[in-house]
């Protein structure tokens, strides 16, 4: 890169001139400014290193003998805080030049004996200037792998197609700061379906993606890319060559060789991510098969109970929202209530579906329903942090429940909030020995046993939370057994 010096532009590098020989410094200012630098110049020693250190220069060239001290204390004080500034020490004459050694220690890059022409010092600039740049790319390489790989536990850990979209979008962003548009077509756990799952844009583009069939989109944004330098286009493929999605930018310039390797690393690092996404997907729908069908089986053993676990999932995930209870805690809620009976599977038919009064020890027997049920979870490690739950639904806030007759805050949490949902759905609905109660009713009965049988706080929650959104509730309860008697 010989730079002309009829042309006169101003690159991106700053170069700094010192010699205490004004007429010298002036030279250099309208030469290098001739040939396209920034030039900042001073012929005071000391004020030169202040400046060097308070502004950005990119070379330094700078005269040997000069007072009160010399060139080589100078480049001394300075690579005590700059290590990166090229230097150049100018000499008025070889047998006056530094020692090697000098010039090896505080990591100069040249020097060069004055003369009256500066064709061989400009040579030596565009050299420095070759280094500099590529230690620029090396550095902004570095940044940016950085940056992504700062991104990839966030971009891992997104569980929503929205949020996924937004914060690779936000990632994009980051790493190119010339970015103009940008479109993301996601498929992740739907390859052979014909329309994107979900798509992202920002920006400018130049192309109209309004088709509803995903080779369309592919295809166009291919051709988008072909036919025009500023784009580069990315298919996301899984390791089988799954198309996932695709990736099309768009850059205020065309790519440097350097920014399509850049978009390469993102690509395969985003089809990566969308991989997780897919697969962590396709394991929730399957736990959610599964969870489906073990229920059914809890369920399917008595009718009159059809759909139960069902509606105390419901009304307890419910209530542990309306209390504001976290995601998390949520969830196991959810999943408790789903699974708060799985234990009856091991009751005998006689006892569990008796018209009767129950013997005691019959009762015994369907007593030990929450015991049964966390054996039969303990060891699915998907199920580890609900087991405790569906041990203790049955105790109750005075301790004259069952398995270990535990008391209030001894309960779990979660556990007593399954209990009400359980306690009211049971009441609410109809069973063999006995018709179902109203909705009064049953509050009215919550209300008795409050602090007794069930948690206080949590009863007066549920009661604010039905009266506040009574319609929707018992639409959404008799949905769920019209939906659960349509299933079996
Ligand atoms: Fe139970």
């Amino acid at each position: 890169m010989r730079l002309s010096k009829h042309k006169q532009q101003v690159n991106d590098i700053t170069l700094f001139a010192l010699d205490d020989d004004p007429l010298m410094v002036d030279t250099l200012r309208s030469y290098f400014q001739g040939v396209g630098f920034n030039v900042d110049t001073d012929t005071e020693p000391l004020r030169a290193i202040e400046r060097i250190r308070e502004g950005h220069y990119d070379i330094l060239i700078l005269d040997f003998l000069m007072t009160p001290i010399c060139g080589d204390q100078v480049v001394e004080q300075i690579r005590q805080f700059n290590q990166d500034i090229f230097i150049i020490l100018l000499t008025g004459h070889k047998s006056l030049a530094p020692p090697i050694k000098t010039i090896r220690n505080f990591d100069i890059q040249a020097y060069y004996e004055k003369s009256d022409r500066f064709d061989q010092l400009e040579l030596l600039v565009e050299s420095c200037v070759k280094s500099i740049r590529q230690m620029k790319l090396i550095r902004k390489h570095q940044k940016d792998t950085a940056q992504l790989t700062e991104a990839l536990p966030e971009l891992y850990c997104q569980k929503d197609p929205q949020r996924l979209g937004q914060t690779i979008l936000k990632t994009a962003g980051s790493l190119w700061s010339e970015l103009q548009g940008l479109l993301l077509v996601i498929v992740t756990h739907r390859p052979d379906n014909q329309s994107p799952l979900a798509v992202f844009r920002s920006g400018n583009l130049l192309a109209n993606f309004d088709s509803p069939q995903l080779p369309g989109w592919l295809q166009k944004m291919q051709t988008v890319a072909k036919d025009h330098p500023k784009y580069m286009f990315s298919q996301l493929t899984d390791p089988q060559e799954q198309v996932l999605g695709g990736l099309l930018i768009k850059l205020k310039n065309p790519p440097s060789p350097y920014q399509s390797q850049l978009f390469q690393l993102f690509s395969s690092q985003i089809s990566g991510v969308l991989t997780n996404y897919a697969n962590t997907a396709l394991l929730n729908n399957n736990y959610l098969e599964m969870i489906k069908a073990i229920r059914k089986m809890v369920d399917a053993r008595d009718i009159y109970t059809s759909g139960h676990s069902d509606r105390v999932s419901y009304l307890a995930h419910r209530l542990a929202m309306y209390i504001g209870k976290d995601d998390a805690f949520c969830e196991r809620v959810r999943v408790a209530g789903l699974f708060h009976d799985i234990g009856k599977l091991a009751v005998p038919d006689r006892i569990l579906l008796s018209d009767q009064r129950l013997e005691d020890e019959d009762r015994q027997i369907i007593n030990k329903h929450p015991l049964y049920g966390y054996n039969m979870l303990e060891s699915l490690s998907l199920f580890k942090n609900i087991t405790e739950i569906i041990y203790s639904h049955h105790e109750r806030i005075d301790g004259k429940g069952y398995p270990d007759g535990l008391t209030g805050d001894e309960i779990p949490e979660e556990a007593r909030m399954i209990t009400i949902a359980d306690a009211f759905d049971a009441m609410s609905s109809h069973r063999r020995y006995r018709q179902s109660k109203t909705h009064e009713e049953a509050i009215e009965e919550l209300i008795r046993c409050s602090g007794t049988q069930f948690d206080a706080e949590y009863v007066k929650h549920f009661i604010a939370m039905l009266s506040e959104d009574r319609d929707a509730i018992e639409a959404d309860l008799a949905s769920l057994k019209k939906a659960y008697l349509q299933e079996i």
